[in-house]
């Protein structure tokens, strides 16, 4: 039997029912998280609900409850499922009003909903030996630092990628730069600096990848945290995409570009990664 947790409930998951006036469904008026599960141990799990909140308060959509009591009641959630191993998914929307573009008045009661689910990561030989990606055109709003359920650009370039038989889509936008994944964010190395898009509206500051630039200080990797473009991406010398659950994943191929076998960089990055999700 799987438990979810609806608004401040934990109930059967045929029990959950979503009305077909709720504005997430309509037109995507809602945000979400995913937090990874290792071994029980939730990673990041305030860093995630800290986002969560941001994301709310950019919308205004007004929280059912605190951040804590939240926690809170997904550690229940994950603990009445005998969860130990996943992702734990916690989305909420607007509310449920007749279909109006405006913000309803009154406010409706914000909808919330979150499950676990076990999901099996990239494979030991992704992880050895990198996936392949693609390199497509960043067809998404201007807010990509808000996590809103409005995922249908990064569904249509992931699908594009699958397509090709590629892991991952790496976005661009106009002028050739390189903004993140579909779903992940992008780190390439060059001469041994470490370079990633900057935190702002274009992508999404993955918790993974604040993670990532805290084991870069730590192990003194020069960091350039600035906008590259396409040409240079297609010159490193070690692609890397990070992201829950998945962690970091060397990327050997861009399009027909051979970026080549993992990295030292990558390797030794995805190593103390490992240590940092199990310590934490
Ligand atoms: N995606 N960029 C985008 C567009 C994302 O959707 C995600 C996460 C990331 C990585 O963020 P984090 O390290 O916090 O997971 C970057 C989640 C996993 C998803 O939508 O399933």
């Amino acid at each position: 039997m799987q438990y979810v947790l609806s608004q401040d409930q934990i109930v059967k998951r045929n029990e959950v029912f979503v009305d077909f006036e709720d504005r997430g469904y309509q037109f995507g008026d809602g945000i979400y998280e995913v937090i990874g599960v290792y071994n029980k141990k939730s990673f990041r799990m305030k860093e995630h609900l800290e986002r969560l909140e941001r994301s709310a308060k950019n919308l205004q959509i007004t929280l059912p409850y605190s951040m804590e009591e939240l926690d809170q009641k997904l550690e229940e959630l994950r603990e009445r499922n005998h969860f130990e191993n996943g992702w734990i998914y916690v989305q909420i929307t607007r509310g449920v009003a007749p279909r109006n573009h405006p913000f309803p008045t009154p406010s409706p009661e914000p909808k919330l909903i979150g499950y676990t689910k076990e999901v099996s990561r990239p494979s030991k030989e992704s992880y050895e030996n990198g996936v392949d990606a693609i390199l497509t055109k960043d067809i998404r709003w201007l807010r990509c630092d808000i996590k809103s359920v409005n995922l249908l650009p990064n569904v249509l370039a992931k699908q594009e990628a699958i397509e090709k038989n590629c892991f991952e889509a790496i976005l661009y936008r106009e002028g050739g730069f390189v903004t993140e994944g579909s779903g992940t964010n992008v780190f390439m190395v060059k001469d041994n600096k470490i370079y990633t898009h900057p935190s702002n509206n274009y992508i999404l500051n993955g918790i993974t990848r604040q993670a990532v630039l805290e084991l870069c200080k730590e192990l003194e990797f020069e960091v350039i945290q600035e906008r590259f473009d396409q040409d240079f991406l297609l010159q490193a010398d070690e692609v890397f995409i990070t992201g829950t659950y998945i962690d970091i994943v060397p990327i050997k191929k861009i399009d027909d570009k051979v970026i080549g076998k993992p990295g030292p960089i990558t390797n030794m990055l995805r190593q103390r990664l490992q240590i940092k999700i199990e310590q934490e």
